[in-house]
C-alpha cells in the first residue's frame, strides 16, 4: 500500500481537490490518498463550496471530506507528502524530525515543472475562475504522479 498526503493551508480548497483527483487516478486497493492543512482554521469543515462545484463539474464528489490539520505523525503514516505551495512546504519541513521525514515532502507542481518551485495559487479570496485554474493544474500534476506510481 502506498500512502500519499496532499497538504495546503486550510484543507478546504486546494488539497481536498488534489485528494479527489489523485484518488480517481489510482486503484484504491493499493493506494491511500488523504489531505490535511497546515493551519487549524477549518478542522472538521467540508471543502469550500467552490472546490466541491469544480470537482462535480469534472465528475468527482469531494463533498464528504472533512478538514484536518497536518500533524507530525503524518510523516510516519505517509510515503509521499505533496505541498501545494512554498509556504505549506516550509511549514511541513519545519515539523520534520529527520532526513527521512524531509525526503517525503515535495512541491506538487515540481512534478510538472521540475525544480521550478511554482505555487498552486491559493484560490480562497478569488472567484470561480481561480478554482477551475487550480483544478487544471492539479489534474495535470496528478496525472503525472499516477503514471509514475502505477
Ligand atoms: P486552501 O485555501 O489552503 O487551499 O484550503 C485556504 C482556505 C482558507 C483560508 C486560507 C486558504 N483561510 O484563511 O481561512
Amino acid at each position: 500500500m502506498t500512502k500519499i498526503l496532499m497538504v495546503c493551508l486550510g484543507n478546504i480548497c486546494r488539497s481536498p481537490l488534489a485528494e479527489g483527483i489523485l484518488k480517481s487516478k489510482l486503484p484504491s486497493d493499493s493506494f491511500i490518498v488523504d489531505s490535511a492543512g497546515t493551519a487549524s482554521y477549518h478542522i472538521g469543515s467540508s471543502p469550500d463550496k467552490r472546490s466541491i462545484a469544480v470537482a462535480n463539474k469534472h465528475g468527482l464528489n469531494i463533498s464528504n471530506l472533512s478538514g484536518r490539520q497536518f500533524e507530525v505523525s503524518d510523516f510516519d503514516r505517509f510515503d509521499l507528502i505533496y505541498a501545494m505551495d512554498n509556504s505549506n512546504f516550509d511549514n511541513i519541513i519545519s515539523l520534520a524530525r529527520n532526513k527521512v521525514d524531509i525526503s517525503k515532502v515535495k512541491l506538487i507542481l515540481n512534478e510538472v515543472y521540475p525544480n521550478q518551485n511554482y505555487n498552486v495559487p491559493d484560490p480562497y479570496y478569488g472567484g470561480h475562475d481561480g478554482f477551475e485554474n487550480v483544478y487544471k493544474m492539479l489534474d495535470e500534476a496528478c496525472t503525472l504522479i499516477a503514471n509514475d506510481l502505477n
